[in-house]
């Protein structure tokens, strides 16, 4: 059978052993293998199992992304079964498994058996390998025909083999971003905390900063609508490190700040959901428990302590991010202290992509050169004001992502700070709008550039919102 005519059967196969695997899972967490139900669900499962191998002659479901393949056919959710998929998605990557591939069809008690062990299985400590752990459970059980998948998710060190920067930079953008969300989805559902993943991640954004910092920067201007804690956390790791590493940190030291940057709201899993999604003004109690994120995190890191080292600078600046240099902020705290200079580096960078994140309830947002401008008003009442000093060097006057009006009458969608610090109000600018006021897909200026008569070519005149014209500015900063 050809693949294209195979394709779909599959498809139609393919979705019915999503929704029969997902619901034969959810009855062995509820029921033991001899129950009616949970064998109802289960022969549906072995009989989609059967069906698949008349067609296609194996049977393989495997996760990658936000994708289920079924024999290498993507399955298409429907708006009926969006949860079923999203929540089998889930659950695969809260056990660390990629997949599974069966060789024979089981019958209904294997198929029981099956889905009462995988169902059950419990994540561990750090260090377990969950891929082994489930092979064994499974020819503990005579199941051993069923082959379990490693994660096919790409793993930090192949995101540096892409020889396009650009490419790679968005890669290990969204890589973090999956990986942050696999670490607060887990810690959620009751895990414990399992840090490798992070640490290879946030390594990859140091070497990142070191070889094109401009390029993860422009980057924090996508945002994740559903669930913005996840590509928060990102976005402060990574303003944290290139601040960082303008001040003159080490590598290893950036490494470190880059993981307070990216711990630094894990408290958030323990404030409730409804609460961190809330787009109305909170009651007072609910601001109470959005206020005690700091010391939860702390908790969360400190329980998650791996041999050898306590990651005291992280629960640190779990711990201090929302206090201001002059101590006001929260948690309050009775002795006066200096709070740590990673701290000091997370709290602007938190406050910096919080206050230009769009929220629904915002009638008015705020836009980056807007936000820094704020930050420069509190300079020595809540931020240390040398690092908001170097923070403005990094982002200009003009942040990556702002929109601006130019004085030919253009619009451009800010890129880059210009390298030469005495440019801070020259980026470079990709050119949307021309001065007929006509979409287009423009050059890329340097507003540093003159005129043959000496004079600047173009000067910002002021800072649009995006949505008000139309633009989406985060597509710029995407590869291809
Ligand atoms: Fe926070
Ligand atoms: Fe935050």
């Amino acid at each position: 059978m050809s693949h294209v005519a195979a394709t779909v059967p599959i498809q139609g196969l393919g979705r019915e052993l999503v929704q029969n695997l997902f619901v034969a899972l959810r009855s062995a967490q509820l029921y033991d293998a001899r129950n009616d139900t949970l064998r109802a669900a289960a022969e549906r499962f072995a009989r989609t199992l059967e069906e698949l191998q008349l067609v296609d002659r194996s049977a393989r479901l495997e996760v990658g992304g936000d994708l289920i393949l079924v024999n290498d056919v993507r399955i298409r959710s429907e708006l009926r079964s969006y949860s079923v998929h999203a929540n089998l998605l889930r659950f695969f990557r809260e056990m660390g498994i990629g997949g599974f591939e069966w060789e024979t069809a089981p019958d209904v008690g294997e198929a029981a058996r099956f889905v009462s062990v995988v169902g059950r299985m419990e994540l561990e400590d750090e260090d377990d390998d969950p891929v082994f752990r489930l092979r064994q459970r499974l020819v503990d059980e005579g199941l051993g025909g069923t082959r379990v998948l490693e994660p096919r998710e790409e793993e930090a060190d192949t995101l540096l083999d892409d020889p396009d920067k650009r490419r790679r930079a968005e890669k290990t953008y969204r890589h973090t971003v999956a990986v942050t969300r696999q670490l607060m989805e887990s810690l959620r559902a009751g895990h414990t905390l399992r840090l490798t993943r992070v640490r290879r991640a946030v390594q990859s954004i140091v070497d990142q900063v070191f070889d094109d910092e401009s390029l993860l920067v422009g980057l924090t201007n996508l945002r994740d609508y559903d669930e913005p804690t996840f590509t928060h956390s990102v976005n402060v790791c990574i303003f944290a490190v290139s601040l960082g590493q303008r001040i003159g940190l080490s590598r290893l030291e950036l490494y470190e700040l880059g993981m307070c940057g990216l711990l630094h709201d894990l408290g958030k899993v323990d404030v409730p959901r409804e609460v961190l999604l809330k787009s109305e003004a909170l009651t007072d109690d609910e601001w109470e428990a959005m206020q005690r994120h700091p010391a939860y995190g702390v908790w969360r890191i400190m329980a998650g302590r791996t041999k050898g080292r306590v990651p005291a600078r992280e629960m640190l600046a779990a711990f201090e991010h929302h206090l201001n240099v002059d101590l006001s902020g929260y948690p309050a705290i009775r002795h006066p202290r200096r709070l740590s200079l990673y701290s000091r580096i997370v709290a602007i960078c938190d406050s910096f992509d919080a206050g230009t994140t769009p929220r629904v309830y915002k009638t008015d947002p705020i836009t980056p050169a807007e936000m820094l401008q704020a930050l420069e008003r509190w300079k020595g009442v809540r931020y240390d004001p040398i690092l908001i000093k170097a923070f403005v060097s990094l982002l200009g006057i003009y942040p990556p992502g702002c929109v601006a009006l130019l004085d030919t009458q253009e619009i451009g969608v800010v890129l880059a700070v210009d390298p030469d610090p005495r440019n801070i109000n020259r980026p470079r600018v990709k050119i949307v709008v021309d001065s007929d006021g006509l979409h287009i897909d423009g050059p890329i200026v340097s507003l540093a550039e003159r005129t043959p008569d000496g004079d600047f070519a173009r000067t910002v005149i002021k800072v649009l919102e995006p949505e008000r014209y139309g633009i989406d500015s985060a597509r710029y900063f995407l590869a291809g």
